[in-house]
């Protein structure tokens, strides 16, 4: 019976977009090549998703055994964090070997298998590629490391000290984490350059052996068939050839549209021509796929006009798109959203297209900033899939999952323990989340014990709530946050207008409360409405058809509290 009603309130909510149907064209204009254009994507943490073992961690199978609830969602792409050969002390963006998948996830056939079951779904998989960087414990570091003489004494970015014994770090380059990015190798007597964390070198790219091994890793995954990648801290790919000093900077600590912190502008070691170009040398590779053409997203910081140059180095091509993570800073306000909106259309313009992200295995929950308020969810979500842009939806976003307080001391996250000596009332105050753990823990999918994530002992905590915030719950109640994504990602998937549509602001009906704006495709025209705030606004001044709300009103001259709303103008 349980399993019948939660089946039929989804199957419902599918049956019922199909009836509130109106007359546009079912199917998005965007052509097979450009397919990426309008597609949404899942992010998948592989540890915290389900493990169907009982080692306490996720894996590829318990990917695969879940696969239908992305499915149902209505979304297209999935992009699962790296789950090749790692030591995990970064877990898994420290690759040991980007050919292997680590044991604690699955083997080759399971991988093959994962690709395939997506596929079969008629959906599409993103594999993560850290090419910036391997684990200390690569084959190729170890070689590299052992002397100076060795074949690949050259693949990764030493240097000799400066000072009397060269002891000296040989420049004043901060890694990106802070503190600076050099790190002494007995072995070699020089140091090595890691933009993130000491176990994790930088390869050489001005190498061409490495660039080529690099992309021969991309060119062995998309013949087997996936169908893009998320590149990790793709800016640091690069390194200034001189190695000039960085020039000092106010700035304390780096944020998403500057990586410039810790008192110096990271000039020469970030956003490099090298790292602009390569993208073009990439995209090369990946455009000799075809049927179906692939996709690549890149992790980059910086302001919009440098980073952009990643997609379209010197009017050429690069990268399809990258994050804008100006999303996970701006405050949740009708006015400020306005802005960014603005902004992203302006540097973004066809050909280009946004992404739109609220949360990621990196930063706090999206509903962590929203009070944890289930109706400013709905409309964050609303917003996502109504916007033009990719929406990248993290696991359990659906579900509302809400970010722990996990202590930097005892956490797992390499980054914790790298900070714990900062005073705990100092990171609750920020409201971040210093220690990644509490932006990782499992994915829930029932009541039972450990929300059936796990028949073993989760690697990380369950959240406490998790009996009203699982799948099953969340299924059988009509008006949760799971069925509202359900809902609205499908009325997207319906409606060419909303994935392929022009966007114009509204600039008439926006103010303090409501941010407003049109989409256009062909001969129709839709309004979005959304209520920032939570009271009611008269909308008579704006009121047509009404085809979509969050809410279930029929009341067409009153905007409800955080109410999102499409109205079809013509
Ligand atoms: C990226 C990843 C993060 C990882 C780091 C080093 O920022 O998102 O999880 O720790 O790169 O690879």
């Amino acid at each position: 019976m349980g399993f019948f009603v939660y089946c039929n309130v989804r199957f419902l909510v599918s049956m019922l977009l199909c009836f509130c149907w109106w007359n546009l064209p079912v199917f998005s204009q965007s052509s097979n090549a450009d397919w990426w254009k309008s597609t949404t994507v899942y992010q998948i943490y592989p540890r915290s998703f389900y493990d169907s073992d009982g080692d306490g961690t996720g894996d590829l199978n318990g990917i695969i055994q879940k696969l239908d609830h992305i499915k149902d969602l209505g979304i297209e792409t999935i992009w699962i964090s790296p789950f090749f050969l790692s030591p995990q002390r970064d877990f898994g963006y420290d690759i040991s070997d980007y050919r292997s998948i680590a044991p604690e996830y699955g083997d080759m056939e399971t991988c093959l298998k994962l690709i395939e079951e997506i596929h079969a779904r008629d959906m599409k998989i993103v594999f993560d590629l850290v090419m910036n960087h391997t684990s200390d414990e690569h084959a190729w570091f170890k070689e590299s490391s052992f002397n100076r003489e060795n074949e690949k004494a050259d693949w990764y970015v030493w240097k000799d000290g400066r000072g009397k014994n060269g002891q000296k770090p040989p420049n004043n380059w901060k890694a990106t984490i802070g503190g600076s990015g050099w790190h002494w190798h007995e072995g070699r007597k020089q140091f090595y350059w890691a933009s993130f964390l000491d176990f994790q070198p930088d390869l050489n790219y001005s190498n061409p052996e490495v660039k080529s091994a690099m992309l021969d890793v991309a060119r062995h995954w998309l013949s087997k068939g996936v169908d893009g990648f998320r590149l990790d801290i793709f800016n640091s790919i690069y390194e200034d050839a001189s190695f000039r000093n960085n020039p000092a900077s106010l700035r304390i600590v780096p944020s998403e549209e500057s990586p410039d912190g810790f008192f110096q502008q990271m000039k020469y070691n970030v956003n490099q021509e090298g790292s602009f170009r390569f993208a073009t040398e990439l995209r090369a590779v990946v455009d000799s796929f075809q049927n179906p053409a692939r996709f690549m997203v890149g992790e980059v910081f910086g302001d919009v006009e440098t980073t952009k140059k990643f997609c379209s180095y010197n009017g050429k091509d690069g990268l399809h798109t990258i994050f804008l993570f100006k999303t996970l800073s701006t405050p949740f306000k009708a006015k400020k959203w306005r802005k960014m909106v603005e902004e992203f259309e302006h540097n973004f313009a066809e050909p280009f297209v946004p992404t739109y992200v609220f949360s990621n295995h990196d930063r706090r929950r999206s509903i962590t900033p929203l009070d944890n308020d289930v109706r400013r969810a709905k409309l964050l979500a609303f917003f996502q899939f109504t916007v033009r842009g990719i929406p990248f939806t993290y696991y359990g976003e659906e579900l509302g999952i809400e970010k722990p307080l996990l202590p930097l001391k005892t956490g797992l996250d390499p980054l914790a323990q790298r900070y714990k000596s900062i005073p705990q009332f100092m990171v609750n105050l920020t409201g971040q989340s210093l220690n990644r753990d509490e932006c990782r823990t499992p994915m829930l999918w029932d009541s039972t014990q450990n929300a059936g994530f796990t028949s073993g002992k989760p690697w990380l905590p369950i959240s406490q709530n998790f009996r009203n915030k699982n799948v099953q719950t969340q299924e059988r109640d009509s008006v949760s946050l799971l069925n509202f994504y359900t809902r609205i990602i499908n009325f997207r998937n319906e409606n060419p207008i909303l994935q392929d549509g022009t966007l114009a602001i509204a600039k008439e009906l926006c103010n303090r409360k409501v941010f407003a704006f049109y989409r256009e495709l062909n001969e129709a025209k839709v309004l979005v409405l959304l209520n920032f705030s939570g009271q009611e606004i008269n909308s008579e001044g704006f009121s047509s058809e009404l085809i979509f709300s969050t809410h279930s009103t029929n009341n067409i001259n009153t905007l409800l509290p955080f109410e999102g709303r499409i109205l079809k103008l013509q």
